[in-house]
C-alpha cells in the first residue's frame, strides 16, 4: 500500500520529529471479524460479550477486501474474537479465493466443530492458525488448555485435507515457558509452524484489546530466563525448527517483553480493522484519532494523508507494546524499501 505521501511533522514525545516517508508498502492486514467468542482465556480481553458492536455484514467485508486488494494489501489475517463463530466467515473465504485473490489466514481457538474448519478449506482457505499455549495441564487457565489439546486434533485435521501453511499460536508466559521448546519440537515434526506472542497485560485505560489491569507476565527478574529462552529459539529456528517470528525479534524480546515498551515508527506498518470496520492504530488501540476512518475512507485518495497523521497522532500517545505482527511488519517494510527507519530532529 502506497499509503506515505510527501513528509509528516509530528511531535513525538516533546521533539518535533520528521520521519523519512519515502514509500513504505504497507502489505499486511489483520482484522477483527468478530469480538464474539465461545470461551473466555483469562489473558485475553479482546473478546467483548457485553459491549456493543456494531459488526460488519459479510457484504462490507466483500467491499472491504476489494479495497484492500486495491490498495496493495497482500496478506489478511483474520482474527477475533473466534472468527468461526462469525456465520459469513466461509461465504467470505470464497469470496475471496473467487473474486478477489487476497492471502488470506484464519486464527482459530480450534473449538468449533470439524464441518466448519473442513468448508472453509472447501472454499478455498490456504492458510489456518490454532492457539496452542500449553501441552502439560492447566498452566494457564482451563479455556486455554482446552483450546490448546483441541488445536491437535484440529491441526491434524487441516493437514490431512491439504492445507498448506499451518501455524501453531503460543502465548508466551512464565508458567508455559518451558513447554515451548516442546511444543515447537511436536509442531516442527508435522510441518506446522509456530508463532510465538508474549503476553500482553498492563495497567491502564486506554487499550481496547489487551488484558487491561492484569498484573504483567514478566518482571525484571525474568530476564536472564527470557534471555536463555530467546537463545534456545534461536538456536532451534537456525537449526531448522519451523519458528515464524524473526531472529531479530526474538533477540530483542528480553529487553522489551517485560515492560511492553518497545515504540513502533509512527507511519502504519500494518492495517488493522475492527468489527465494526474501523481503522485501528495497531492490536491495542483503537485511536482517539484514527478512530474517526474506516476501511471505506481508503477508497478516497484524498482521505490518506489524513489517516496517517491521525495513525501518527495515536501512535505517539502510546505507552509500548511487543506484538510480533508489528514488529515484523516494520521490518519486512525495511526490506522492502530497502532503507532503514530515518528520525531527523527538526
Ligand atoms: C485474540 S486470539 C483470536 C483467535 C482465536 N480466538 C484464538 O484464541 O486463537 C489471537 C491470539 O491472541 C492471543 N492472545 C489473546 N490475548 C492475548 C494477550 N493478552 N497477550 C498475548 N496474546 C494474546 C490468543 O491466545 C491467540 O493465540
Ligand atoms: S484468546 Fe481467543 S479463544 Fe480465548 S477468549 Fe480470546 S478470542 Fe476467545
Amino acid at each position: 500500500m502506497y499509503l506515505v505521501e510527501g513528509t509528516l511533522k509530528i511531535k513525538y514525545k516533546e521533539i518535533i520529529m520528521i520521519p523519512d516517508t519515502s514509500a513504505y508498502p504497507i502489505t499486511t492486514c489483520g482484522i477483527y471479524i468478530t469480538r464474539k467468542c465461545n470461551l473466555s482465556c483469562k489473558h485475553c480481553s479482546v473478546r467483548k460479550p457485553d459491549v456493543p458492536c456494531n459488526e460488519m455484514r459479510l457484504s462490507d467485508w466483500q467491499r472491504a477486501f476489494r479495497i484492500l486488494k486495491s490498495r496493495g494489501i497482500e496478506k489478511v489475517s483474520i482474527l477475533g474474537g473466534e472468527a468461526t463463530v462469525y456465520e459469513g466467515l466461509r461465504d467470505l473465504v470464497r469470496y475471496n479465493s473467487e473474486s478477489v485473490g487476497l492471502d488470506l489466514a484464519v486464527v482459530s481457538n480450534s473449538m468449533s466443530d470439524d464441518e466448519i474448519y473442513i468448508n472453509l478449506v472447501k472454499a478455498g482457505l490456504t492458510r489456518f492458525s490454532s492457539s496452542i499455549d500449553v501441552v502439560a495441564g492447566d498452566s494457564f487457565d482451563s479455556c486455554s488448555a482446552a483450546k490448546s489439546r483441541r488445536a491437535w486434533e484440529v491441526l491434524k485435521l487441516m493437514k490431512e485435507v491439504g492445507v498448506p501453511h499451518l501455524t501453531g499460536y503460543c502465548v508466551l508466559r512464565p508458567e508455559n515457558a518451558d513447554q515451548i521448546e516442546r511444543i515447537l519440537g511436536l509442531l516442527s515434526a508435522q510441518g506446522i509452524w509456530m508463532y510465538i506472542l508474549p503476553f500482553h497485560a498492563s495497567v491502564g485505560d486506554h487499550w481496547q484489546t489487551r488484558g487491561r489491569n492484569l498484573p504483567k507476565a514478566f518482571e525484571d527478574e525474568d530476564k536472564s530466563m527470557l534471555e536463555d529462552f530467546c537463545s534456545r529459539m534461536i538456536a532451534l529456528k537456525e537449526g531448522g525448527a519451523l519458528l515464524s517470528n524473526t531472529v531479530e525479534y526474538l533477540q530483542f524480546l528480553p529487553e522489551f517483553a517485560i515492560n511492553l515498551d518497545w515504540h513502533c515508527a509512527p507511519v502504519i506498518s500494518e492495517l488493522r480493522i475492527d468489527a465494526d470496520g474501523v481503522l485501528m492504530s495497531c492490536n491495542d488501540i483503537k485511536g482517539e484519532h484514527l478512530s474517526r476512518y474506516t476501511v471505506f475512507s481508503l477508497e478516497d485518495d484524498d482521505n490518506i494523508t489524513k489517516i496517517l497523521e491521525a495513525r501518527a497522532k495515536d501512535s505517539a500517545n502510546c505507552s509500548g507494546c511487543y506484538w510480533p505482527s508489528h514488529y515484523h511488519a516494520e521490518q519486512l517494510r525495511y526490506r522492502q524499501s530497502g532503507e532503514h527507519w530515518i528520525w531527523q530532529n527538526d
